[in-house]
């Protein structure tokens, strides 16, 4: 049996250990290598990656993509993609995600992963169906978290609402690297016999359980597992290529992988992680294993962002009163799965109720919102009392969010005149609009200078 490798190391890996900082010059030479050696999928794109480059690394991320496909011409290109929030982390209105669709197509993605935080397929519908209409494989991803309401039953439930949309496969998702490898594969084991599209692994090693997890689940019928190659693999990034390709080979599977293509991969990566190491771009924290993740069932991203804002606080002492708010946060909230934007909303909720001595005294205006229903249909109940207290009267949303929302690209468009070159250019202005303002006025500033420079030459 075969089994499909999609290589990190351009987008999550990236992401994961380095904020997301490597420019597209610290790949571009191996680029070529990447594409012949054998991967069912390279992610390269979407996440934050998007973002970085408008807000770090001085770069266009349309321009990064069309030309990282002019060097892979064969091995599919992937994006993750944050449903109705596209690469934000607002909903915005369909006629934009349909747009984001098509031109991410258009400029090389082969494969777009789509999820949403709460699990709410409404907020992906949109996204998938147009994935669908431009060519596009579509992956649909399942979030997973773990809490008294999340059961095997309501993952295969879940999975089965997925095919029912017709994605070309489903991915289990997990950010924060508690899939335990028992839980793998009995999820893979049910998932398997209820529907027939490929199903996917993405895992993180945060914890130390991913490469055991990513070997279970393919035991259990998993067709693809998410990895980095290992300069870049390990700690908050995903499992190593190379040690998952020899296992599995062991195993009797096969891979389509190239191990001396691979080697000449990862000796091109060491000078960039030793370049990342010397900056403190690469913080040697990130490459460990943190185990506390497990006891706290939190996501070790958020559990440093904890210490980090009670530190500023001066309230380390009481890191323990708010390790057990946390869970009676999300519990109240609806057990949310803790992926972007969720972790960061309840952690910052239950510290405040910490600090302030006395619950929901304050709350945030994005937990608010979350109540309110914008973010969509919380997995489980949210408390009544906690409700009332913080809508009043006003009215809870119960249908989809960006159904209230009018179409913006035409609009935007002409709001921006010559300023955007661009429908590309446009969909950049409406992700980001203070950074891309920014970033198209630098790129002009540049162009008059290589102008000026040239006039200057001859
Ligand atoms: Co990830």
């Amino acid at each position: 049996m075969k089994i499909g490798i999609t290589e990190t190391v351009l987008r999550d890996a990236n992401q994961s250990l380095i904020a997301t900082r490597m420019s597209f010059e610290d790949f571009e030479g191996i680029l070529e290598a990447m594409d012949n050696a054998g991967y069912a999928s390279i992610e390269c794109w979407g996440g934050a990656t998007f973002d970085s480059c408008l807000r770090y690394l001085s770069e266009d991320p349309w321009e990064r993509l069309r030309k990282i496909r002019q060097k892979v011409k064969k091995t599919k290109l992937q994006m993750l993609l944050r449903g109705q929030n596209l690469l934000g982390y607002k909903h915005y209105p369909d006629d934009v995600v349909r747009k984001f669709v098509q031109h991410s197509i258009k400029n090389g993605i082969d494969i777009i992963r789509i999820f949403d935080a709460l699990n709410d397929f409404r907020n992906i519908e949109v996204a998938v169906e147009e994935t669908l209409k431009c060519g596009g494989h579509a992956q649909g991803a399942i979030c997973y978290t773990t809490s008294p309401i999340h059961n095997l039953e309501k993952y295969v439930e879940m999975g089965k609402t997925l095919e029912s949309m017709g994605v070309n496969s489903i991915c289990v998702k997990d950010m924060a690297g508690i899939l335990g490898p028992q839980e793998a594969y009995d999820l893979f084991k049910a998932l398997k016999s209820t529907v027939k599209v490929p199903l996917v692994l993405h895992t993180h090693s945060t914890t130390g359980l991913g490469p055991i997890t990513c070997v279970k689940a393919v035991e259990a019928g998993c067709d693809r597992i998410d990895t980095a190659i290992s300069v870049f693999s390990g700690g908050t990034a995903q499992p190593a290529t190379e040690t998952l390709n020899y296992a599995l080979k062991q195993m009797g599977y096969e891979t389509d992988l190239k191990e001396d293509v691979l080697k000449e991969i990862n000796d091109f990566f060491r000078p960039v992680k030793e370049k990342f190491i010397q900056s403190g771009g690469l913080n040697t924290y990130v490459m460990g294993t943190e185990t506390d993740a497990l006891k706290y069932q939190i996501p070790g991203g958020m559990l440093s962002n904890l210490i980090a804002q009670l530190k500023q606080q001066n309230a380390l002492d009481k890191l323990d009163e708010v390790l057990l708010e946390t869970p009676r946060v999300r519990k109240d909230l609806g057990y949310p799965p803790l992926v972007t934007p969720m972790s960061q909303m309840v952690g910052v909720q239950a510290a405040t109720n910490v600090l302030l001595g006395e619950r929901y005294k304050s709350v945030s205006k994005e937990v608010k919102a979350y109540i309110k229903g914008e973010y969509g249909k919380a997995p489980g109940e949210i408390d009544p009392d906690l409700i009332k207290k913080v809508l009043g009267d006003e009215e809870r949303i119960t249908g989809r969010f960006a159904d209230t929302l009018e179409p913006i690209f035409e609009k935007t468009k002409k709001e921006l005149g010559d300023i955007a070159e661009s429908d590309e250019d446009v969909l950049t202005y409406i992700a980001f609009p203070q950074i891309a303002e920014k970033f198209f006025k630098e790129r002009e500033e540049k162009r008059s200078r290589v102008v000026s420079y040239t006039i200057t030459k001859m």
